[in-house]
């Protein structure tokens, strides 16, 4: 039987994979029309069991650009899981009526157990407060079209580092890179997990932690900003607490580097002032628009169109 190629974890893809999605995106957004019909006859399946905006519909957008047609579900009480049906089950039949099948749920792990069972491609959209792929495949682009570069960056990294599952896929992608050097800013109740520590340490890429936005915000190359994961709190009264401990406004940008290039997953609660979003390096929303580009290529890919 032939071997599916899956997206779990960005580290199922290598660096020329990447970089080559990254070229066919590019190709994509100054060619659009020429990818109109690529995905004829093709069906994209999203099954999400957490609320999503952006992942989802860019992957419906970028389906129905090449093409393709979609079908899903945005939560999983109007699908048979409300009734009692395993992912395993769901996943299976699924698999009998599209060609590549998008998930995010809820617990770590479960888009791998998908793909275990899986007669199609899964793509992880995001499990839990683990990993999300294809957002590191957005942010990648990003960087890439921003900074003209994917190595030698100092990179900003703030907010809720600990359940923030971007930046946990961001950091295993970016370790890969030549020197990168991270600047891991959080309150302490939301410090980076030691496992992801561990992989910092393991490739020996340097990092700083600190509490305070202000303290190397003139050596940041890039300013990744996160919300704090509420639906991941135990407490309420924590995540209230901890839920406006970054703002960043124009005051606080008074010292960054001219070309410094500030992203964010979106959605934005508080951790951005809307004031900042005029500033020419504000580009979290041209992020989310390179988003769906970089899916359309990953989509050609894991569908080996041509
Ligand atoms: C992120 C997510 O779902 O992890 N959103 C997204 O996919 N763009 C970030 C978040 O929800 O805070």
């Amino acid at each position: 039987m032939k071997k599916i190629k899956n997206l779990i974890d960005i580290k199922d893809l290598s660096l020329k994979e990447i970089n080559d999605l990254i070229k066919v995106a590019n190709d994509i957004i100054t060619n659009e029309d020429s990818y109109k019909k690529k995905c004829d006859g093709k069906i994209l399946a999203t099954l999400f069991f957490e609320p999503s905006t952006r992942t989802r519909l860019s992957f419906e957008s970028a389906m129905l650009s090449l093409g393709g047609n979609v079908l899903g579900f945005s939560e999983a009480s109007s699908s048979s899981v409300s009734k009692g049906e395993s992912v395993i089950d769901t996943i299976q039949v699924v698999g009998g009526y599209s060609d590549l099948i998008v998930m995010r749920h809820p617990k770590e792990g479960a888009p791998f157990v998908a793909s275990m069972k899986s007669s199609v491609p899964i793509i992880n959209a995001g499990d839990g407060g683990h990993n999300h792929p294809t957002q590191t495949l957005t942010d990648l682009i990003t960087i890439s079209r921003e900074k003209g570069r994917l190595d030698n960056l100092v990179i900003g990294l703030c907010g809720d580092l600990k359940f923030g599952r971007t930046v946990h896929s961001l950091i295993n992608a970016m370790s890969r890179y030549k020197g990168i050097k991270f600047v891991l800013i959080s309150p302490n109740e939301l410090v980076l997990p030691d496992y992801v520590k561990k992989e910092l340490d393991a490739n020996n890429i340097s990092y700083v932690e600190t509490n305070d936005i202000l303290e190397y915000m003139d050596e940041l190359d890039i300013l990744y900003m996160t919300r704090v994961q509420k639906e991941r709190f135990f407490n309420e009264d924590d995540y209230v607490r901890l839920k406006d401990y970054y703002i960043l406004n124009k005051e606080k940008l008074a010292k960054a580097k001219k070309d410094l290039c500030i992203m964010h997953p979106l959605p934005r609660v508080n951790e951005i002032s809307t004031e900042v979003d005029d500033d020419p390096r504000a580009c979290y929303f041209k992020q989310a628009r390179y988003g769906k580009y970089i899916r359309m290529a990953l989509i050609l890919k894991l569908l080996e169109v041509k």
